[in-house]
């Protein structure tokens, strides 16, 4: 059972909410987070409390460098990782398309929504002075917590921090160990967990008792990867998104890495004089999870007859690939997504008569953020309901979401004269 709420547990947390939720720079007395990591799950289950309690001032000592919370503090030492960060989407967390939402949510919402998109208890405290919301701290932020920590999204801090230590994963080789003396921020406290994809199931993954639909949690990539030979392989998130421990992210958003993730194949057949038969096949070969993993994206899949002299383009199928739900979430249409290892397939029979066609075309393009096209599309069409300001960010976040879309794949191949197929490939 579960899958089902327990009323306890939700009055708990509520209470842990209530209790823990006061919006202050200070953190409360306690252990300094420097007791040493226990199995993975334990340190896990520590290290991603929430809500994440303040980070308190720093130890004396500190200078002002080594003691601030903000990114480009940690990249001043940390080069290689903030240049990386900064093109990711964890550092664009916080962008328009959650600010119209937090100017017409209450505080409690908004924070449920920052636990992924900005964790630090000193990011909701700025956003309650933004917003001006009820619980906002009565004095200007200190100077480690920095301004635009809020706007900054998923930090270096949210991930490495408790407490104003230093957690990271074991070192690479030559670097230094985590209690070497003289090491700036005291050193840190090196542990696997880093290393493990569940250090990322914390945002991406839907718990056991997350909101779910037709039987499928919204998030469920730990466990997609989990089920597939990816998991059995040590092959982790970490492993795929951030090779080298590189901290760039790079997924459906980004063309190079959906392909290299696919084989897709375009194959032409002459079945007679009067007919052809054209099948595309799109293959997840090295997705840890299904694709795309999120409810979000569409991958739209359309196959056309060119006439000739590439005049005369005429659709002859069309699939798309993906999980399609109502804007309530209360409704599946379809869910078409790829399990890794598995395919998608579309095939098409063409009479060549009376119009003729020399030529079969696979285009296939990516809606990274498909599902918030659709929503702020629907909310935009009531700009009455919004002030200026709403509104500004709404369609600001709409011009976003569609600027993402991007052709993944535009293949041509020619339909043989005589019985036989022609065929092509990209992508692996
Ligand atoms: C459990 C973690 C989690 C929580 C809680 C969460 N999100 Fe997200 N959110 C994600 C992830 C992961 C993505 C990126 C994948 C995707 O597009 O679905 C995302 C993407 C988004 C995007 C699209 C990208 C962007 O920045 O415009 C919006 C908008 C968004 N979330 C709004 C919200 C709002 C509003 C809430 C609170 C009601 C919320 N999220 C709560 C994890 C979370
Ligand atoms: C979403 C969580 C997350 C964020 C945000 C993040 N990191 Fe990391 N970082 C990791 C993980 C996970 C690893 C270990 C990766 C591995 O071992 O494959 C890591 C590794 C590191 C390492 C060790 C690198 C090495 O080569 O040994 C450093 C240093 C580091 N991060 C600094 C930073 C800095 C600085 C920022 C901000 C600019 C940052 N991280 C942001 C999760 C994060
Ligand atoms: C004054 C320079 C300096 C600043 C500022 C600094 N660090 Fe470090 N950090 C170091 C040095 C030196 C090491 C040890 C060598 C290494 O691992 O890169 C280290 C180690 C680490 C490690 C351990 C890497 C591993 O192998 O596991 C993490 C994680 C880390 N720092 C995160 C941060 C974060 C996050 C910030 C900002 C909040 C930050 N550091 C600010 C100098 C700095
Ligand atoms: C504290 C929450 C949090 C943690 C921990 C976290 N993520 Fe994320 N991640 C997010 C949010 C929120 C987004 C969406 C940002 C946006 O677009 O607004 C995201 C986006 C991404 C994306 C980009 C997806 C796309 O649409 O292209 C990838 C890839 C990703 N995360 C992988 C990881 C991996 C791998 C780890 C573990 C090392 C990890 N994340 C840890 C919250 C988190
Ligand atoms: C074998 C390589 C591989 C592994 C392992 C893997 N991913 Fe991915 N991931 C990809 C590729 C390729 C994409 C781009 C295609 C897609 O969106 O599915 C992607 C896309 C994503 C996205 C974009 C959103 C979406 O709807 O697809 C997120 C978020 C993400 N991965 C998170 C994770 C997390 C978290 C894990 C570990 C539980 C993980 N990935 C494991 C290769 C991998």
């Amino acid at each position: 059972m579960s899958g089902s709420a327990n009323p306890m547990r939700l009055l708990i947390l509520v209470l842990a909410v209530l209790v823990t939720g006061a919006a202050a720079w200070q953190s409360p007395p306690a252990s300094h987070g420097k007791t040493p990591p226990g199995p993975i799950s334990r340190f896990l289950a520590q290290h991603w409390i929430y809500p994440l309690a303040p980070e308190g001032p720093p130890p004396k000592g500190y200078s002002a460098l080594t003691g601030s919370l903000s990114p480009q503090s940690c990249g001043e030492c940390h080069q290689q990782q903030y240049e990386d960060w900064r093109t990711s989407l964890h550092s664009r967390a916080i962008g328009p398309g959650l600010l119209w939402q937090f100017r017409i949510m209450s505080q409690t919402q908004a924070n449920r929504c920052m636990r992924c998109h900005a964790p630090l208890a000193e990011q909701k405290a700025l956003a309650a002075m933004e917003f001006g919301w009820p619980d906002r701290p009565s004095t200007p932020p200190p100077a480690y917590v920095g301004q635009q920590l809020f706007h900054q999204g998923l930090t270096c801090a949210a991930c490495h921090v408790r407490r104003q230590h230093r957690f990271g994963p074991p070192p690479s080789p030559g670097m230094p160990a985590g209690n070497t003396p003289g090491l700036p921020h005291d050193g840190f406290t090196a542990t696997p967990a880093f290393q493990h994809s569940r250090f990322c199931a914390t945002c991406h993954q839907s718990p056991p008792w997350g909101r779910s639909l037709d039987g499928k949690p919204f998030e469920n990539t730990y466990a997609e990867w989990r089920a597939s030979r990816f998991a059995h392989e040590h092959v982790t998130c970490q492993t795929c998104h951030m090779p080298d421990r590189r901290h760039l992210w790079r997924g459906i958003h980004d063309p190079a890495m959906v392909r290299q993730g696919l084989r897709i194949s375009l194959r032409v057949t002459r079945v007679d004089h009067h007919m052809a038969e054209a099948r595309a096949v799109i293959r997840s070969v090295h997705i840890g999870h299904d694709f795309p993993t999120y409810l979000v994206p569409k991958v739209y899949v359309t196959l056309y007859a060119v006439g000739p002299g590439g005049r005369d383009a005429r659709e002859i199928a069309r699939q798309t690939i993906g999980r399609s739900v109502n804007l309530r979430l209360t409704h599946e249409y379809f869910d078409t997504r790829i399990p890794p290892g598995g395919a998608s397939v579309l095939a098409a029979r063409l009479a060549l008569a009376p119009r003729p066609a020399t030529k079969i075309r696979l285009r296939i393009e990516v809606s990274p953020g498909a599902h918030y096209e659709r929503l702020f599309h629907h909310e935009l069409l009531h700009p009455e309901h919004y002030d200026k300001a709403t509104l500004s960010l709404l369609r600001q976040a709409f011009a976003q979401v569609v600027a993402a879309r991007y052709q993944l794949v535009n293949l041509t191949v020619p339909i043989p004269a005589i019985n036989g197929h022609s065929r092509r490939l990209v992508a692996n």
